[in-house]
Order: structure tokens, then C-alpha cells, then sequence
């Protein structure tokens, strides 16, 4: 089970202070949060910011990337020194020759769909991909309440991945906490993103280890 601290929520005039807390802390991914103001009503940060943190820590740095035609940023991802690129099914109409291309730069591939989209429509690239992130919120802001509805998805994609004798990782994304992530672990998920809960507390340690205990309930 990997924990994968969102750095939306972090400080960031002291981000780096933040991103060695969480590795410090065991976390093995870190998340970052790409978001262009088209796709998502909100912008964030970039390739220029995955290129800072590269030399800062050792975790997987997992980008989602929430931009229209995301197959235009591949190379400066790939350059910058991130390990996972994961791109929106719903952001481009390349998705096969997007996860193609993910996969020659080097990096591996990720799709993530949001929490209207069924997974039907990503079933044709399961077979390419190294991550699939099911939303559990409406991608753009961090804060946002859990979907329930979306780990039935979660499940689905856990039992097309056994069926298909594939190993790819189940991600979940939006409004994680100690009590939902046992409700994603459950349905099959074995990476679980973070923001709001780690960073917007006076006690991220502390919170990161009550996320530990929520994967142990049966
Ligand atoms: C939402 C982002 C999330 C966000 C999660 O569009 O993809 O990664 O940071 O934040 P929380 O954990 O606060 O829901
Ligand atoms: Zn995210």
C-alpha cells in the first residue's frame, strides 16, 4: 500500500521543507497536481516545478496532469525527472497514441478518469498502463468531499485487472482520509492520494499515521 501526499495542500513557500516531511514520513510517492484553467477551473503549477523537486527527494514523483491535449507537455515531464505521467481520458482524443508516448519518453503511464466517466472507456489502454487513478472527487480543487459512488469503479477496474492477468496500480484521488481510504483499500486500491487531510492540520505526522491505520480495518 502506498500513500501519495498531494502537495496542492502543502505550503509552498516552503515546499521543499514540506516534500522531505512526507518522505521523512515513509510516503513512497509524492503527487503533484497539474492544472491549466481549461481542463480544470484552476491553475496550479508545472514541469518547471517537478524540475525543482527532482534534486530535493528520492520519492516516485507521480504527476497528474488535468490539461486539454496533455500529449503537448510529454517531453518537458519526461525531462524534468518525473517517474509516473497520468493523463485524463476525458483531455484528449489520442489517448492510446498518448500512453504510447508516455511509455517511449521513459516514464511510466498513468489514466485517470473522472468521477462521470465509466470505465468502459479506458478498457482498449489497460493493457499499456503502469497506473489507472480513479476520481474520487471532481478534479480541480483540493478540500472537496469524497464520492462513494466512484469505488464501484474502483472495484470493476480491480477485477478486469485480474481477469486480464495484469499488474498495473489502482490509485484513488479526492478526499481521502482515515476512514475513507479503507472504504478505497477495500474496493481494491493500492495507492491512495492525499492533500487536504496531511497538509491542513497542525499535525501531518500524526495524520499520516492515522491514513496507516485506516488500511489495516478488515
Ligand atoms: C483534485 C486533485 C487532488 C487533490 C486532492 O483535482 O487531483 O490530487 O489535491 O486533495 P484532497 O485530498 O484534499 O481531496
Ligand atoms: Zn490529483
Amino acid at each position: 500500500m502506498i500513500l501519495s501526499p498531494s502537495i496542492l495542500s502543502s505550503d509552498f513557500a516552503n515546499l521543499a521543507r514540506d516534500v522531505k516531511m512526507v518522505e521523512s514520513l515513509g510516503c513512497e510517492y509524492l503527487h503533484i497536481d497539474v492544472m491549466d484553467g481549461q481542463f480544470v477551473p484552476n491553475i496550479t503549477m508545472g514541469d518547471n516545478v517537478v524540475s525543482a523537486l527532482r534534486p530535493v527527494t528520492k520519492m516516485v514523483l507521480d504527476v497528474h496532469l488535468m490539461v486539454v491535449n496533455p500529449e503537448r507537455f510529454i517531453d518537458a515531464y519526461a525531462n524534468a525527472g518525473a517517474d509516473i505521467l497520468t493523463v485524463h481520458q476525458e483531455s484528449t482524443v489520442h489517448l492510446h497514441g498518448t500512453l504510447q508516448k508516455i511509455k517511449a519518453s521513459g516514464m511510466k503511464a498513468g489514466v485517470v478518469i473522472n468521477p462521470g466517466t465509466p470505465v468502459s472507456l479506458i478498457e482498449p489502454v489497460l493493457h499499456m498502463v503502469d497506473q489507472v487513478l480513479i476520481m474520487t472527487v471532481n478534479p480541480g480543487f483540493g478540500g472537496q468531499k469524497f464520492l462513494p459512488e466512484c469505488l464501484t469503479k474502483v472495484a470493476e477496474v480491480a477485477e478486469l485487472r485480474e481477469k486480464r492477468n495484469l499488474s498495473f496500480n489502482i490509485e484513488v484521488d479526492g478526499g481521502v482520509d482515515d476512514t475513507t481510504i479503507a472504504e478505497c483499500r477495500k474496493a481494491g486500491a493500492n495507492v491512495f492520494v492525499a492533500g487536504s487531510y496531511i497538509f491542513n492540520s497542525d499535525n501531518p505526522p500524526e495524520r499520516i499515521a492515522k491514513l496507516r491505520e485506516g488500511l489495516t480495518v478488515k
